[in-house]
């Protein structure tokens, strides 16, 4: 088979692929930089959701695993998902409901009626969540489908009150105040 002159069989690659390459080499080299940092006022808020959410998703990858592991597993599984909703979601809902939620009362304007009481309540639900994991946990013997089941539905509601809280309260933050004003109100990052 002849090729063209200047083709060595395709093994030369024509100018449109190495401009495709070129791209794509570009490309490459931009999603390996650092994600540009977050300048929204809220950011340092975010960075901690976005760290809590992280540990979710591997609890979820934890619960995954229950069904079929052996039972000594499982009660590991099971102690280490209540301990993680117990020690670092209860308090960073209460820290929020002390903190976050009266400074977007103020900025929605409608204290009397605050704007974040379906979230307060549901901070509440998520707690009777966390309770119900507890009681599955502490049965005897445990039944790890039943705590999946239930985990499953409490990290659902929990990711849900995540994103609402991400796209309906901190862009009304965002807006209104400046980076300076959320830290002088709800500290730095690492205060929470
Ligand atoms: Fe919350
Ligand atoms: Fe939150």
């Amino acid at each position: 088979m002849d090729f063209p002159e200047g083709n060595n069989g395709g093994l030369e690659m024509s100018s449109n692929q190495t401009k495709i390459l070129a791209v794509a080499g570009l490309m490459a080299g931009v999603a390996a930089l650092p994600a540009a940092a977050d300048d929204r006022p809220t950011a340092g808020f975010r960075a901690e959701h976005a760290e809590i959410k992280e540990h979710l998703r591997h609890l979820d990858g934890m619960v995954g695993g229950l069904d079929g592991a052996p039972e000594a597993e499982q009660r590991r599984t099971m102690a280490f998902v209540v301990k993680f909703l117990d020690e670092h979601i209860r308090s960073h809902a209460a820290w929020e409901e002390a903190h976050l939620y009266p400074v977007v009362d103020d900025r929605a304007g409608r204290q009397g009626e605050p704007f974040t009481a379906s979230m307060r309540y549901e901070h509440g639900i998520i707690g009777r969540a966390i309770d119900g994991l507890s009681a599955l946990a502490a049965a005897a013997p445990p039944d790890a489908t039943a705590f999946a089941r239930a985990a499953d539905r409490a990290l659902g509601v929990i990711g849900a009150h995540f994103e609402k809280e991400e796209e309906v309260f901190l862009p009304l933050l965002d807006r209104s105040m400046t980076r300076a004003e959320v830290e002088a109100v709800l500290g730095k990052p690492s205060a929470h």
